[in-house]
């Protein structure tokens, strides 16, 4: 069976279960099902059509054997700095099938992207375009871009994963697309080959993405009257997934609105999910240190706290927990929290578990964006990540040790 599933009172993850994994690896730790990443990528990959291309957003998970994982498969890559442009090719990836977003790109970010020959440097701002140009001509060498126009188009997400507000960092709007169009005309080592936009995260309706591309074709029509020969449009990430009962659309019915739409053009599609593809193939596991029941709250106190998921304290996310196994303790409603000192550090609020001290507790829906944002807070230290396929299990990055954690303050 694929992906999370429940077998006689037990989680399981493919055909493993997850208890048996963490008595080997111990508790807290990253669990990914590689099957579910495959098919998630594939839901994009089979909607496709030839010359499109899937750059899978580093940011959301960037260990090496799931980048591998995706290399297989020949997804390209969205990187927002040189250490994961470094990550992706060192997972083995084509540099023509690499993105570079981010609106603080180094000198040597946009050296390193250059070398490489990627596909794209999506131009973030005016002043970042002029420093591209500087390093071509430094290199001598020819660079693609796309320049990353802001729709100013609210999402209703969180307002730390909106992107596309006339208010955010991200992108630039008409007058300096305008300005950068002019510019690229006198500037021959610069090719303009595409057009960039991502106005967000956990977007539930695909309606938002369509009016994005919109402005992607106004910006297209100012383009190619500068006589810029755009091959791609580029729609970012942003697909939800459901954590608790979003319904968001799918790779397939939103990919089959934007080629009716741009086929006619002659241009190719590039997309940018992250959170779609590893969001729902991962968990986090947890043991129960103690249960603290108060005249006021059931606390669950687990082993696992905000530095390793961070979501429910940065953007109260929400990940629906699970007992690994059945106890037959009594059934109470917790608020599940971890080691570290600040009151913040929550990772769900009333549940209702049938746990006792001991047992073992998974978040759901990790993959994306958990890892990754993981701190050394309180000197706690990183988790191991774990890969499954089937029946076979991989250890994809060590649990970090003491030692580990203090190198770089060592024999100084
Ligand atoms: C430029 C860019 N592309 C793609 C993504 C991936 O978004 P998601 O994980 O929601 O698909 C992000 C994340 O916010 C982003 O900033």
């Amino acid at each position: 069976m694929e992906g999370f599933n429940e077998k006689e009172g037990q989680l399981y993850v493919d055909d493993l279960p997850i208890s048996e994994i963490a008595d080997k690896y111990s508790t807290p730790a990253f669990i990914y099902s590689a099957s579910l990443i495959r098919n998630n990528y594939n839901k994009y990959a089979n909607a496709l059509t030839e010359g499109d291309l899937i750059c899978y957003a580093v940011k959301a998970n960037s260990n090496i054997h799931i980048l591998k994982e995706l290399v297989g498969l020949g997804s390209g890559f969205d990187v927002v700095s040189g250490n994961e442009l470094k990550r992706c090719i060192k997972a083995g990836a084509d540099p023509k099938k690499i993105v570079f977003s981010g609106v603080a790109k180094s000198a040597e970010d946009i050296e390193q992207a250059i070398n490489e020959g990627i596909l794209s440097i999506n131009i973030e701002s005016e002043d970042e375009f002029d420093r591209i140009v500087n390093i071509s001509k430094a290199l001598d060498k020819e660079v693609q871009c796309s320049i990353r126009i802001n729709p100013d188009i609210p999402t209703g997400s969180h307002k730390y994963i909106e992107t596309g507000l006339k208010t955010s960092k991200f992108g630039v709007d008409t007058e300096t697309l305008s300005i950068i169009s002019s510019k690229a005309k006198t500037t021959p080592l610069i090719k303009l080959s595409g057009i960039a936009c991502h106005i967000g995260s956990q977007i539930s309706d695909n309606s938002l993405i369509m009016k994005s591309l919109e402005h992607l074709l106004e910006a297209h029509k100012l383009l190619t009257n500068d006589w810029h020969e755009i091959n791609f449009l580029d729609i970012g990430g942003g697909l939800g997934i459901t954590y608790k009962e979003e319904d968001p659309g799918d790779p397939e019915s939103l990919i089959a609105e934007i080629s009716n739409e741009i086929r006619a053009l002659n241009l190719n599609i590039v997309l940018e999910p992250g959170r779609s593809i590893t969001g729902k193939a991962g968990v986090l596991i947890a043991k129960v240190e103690y249960l603290k029941l108060t005249e006021y709250k059931n606390f669950a106190i687990i082993d696992a706290g905000m530095n390793d998921l961070m979501r429910p304290a940065l953007y109260d996310a929400w990940h629906t927990v699970k007992e690994i196994q059945k106890s037959d303790s009594d059934k109470r409603i917790y608020e599940l929290v971890g080691p570290v000192c600040e009151s913040a550090d929550v990772l769900a609020k009333d549940r209702e578990l049938v746990i006792s001290q001991g047992d073992l507790i998974a978040f759901m829906d990790v993959g994306a964006y958990g890892s990754v944002m993981s701190s050394n807070y309180n000197s706690r230290l990183k988790v191991p990540e774990i890969m499954v396929d089937g029946s076979s299990l991989k250890l994809i990055k060590k649990r970090e040790s003491f030692e580990d954690s203090i190198a770089l303050e060592s024999d100084l």
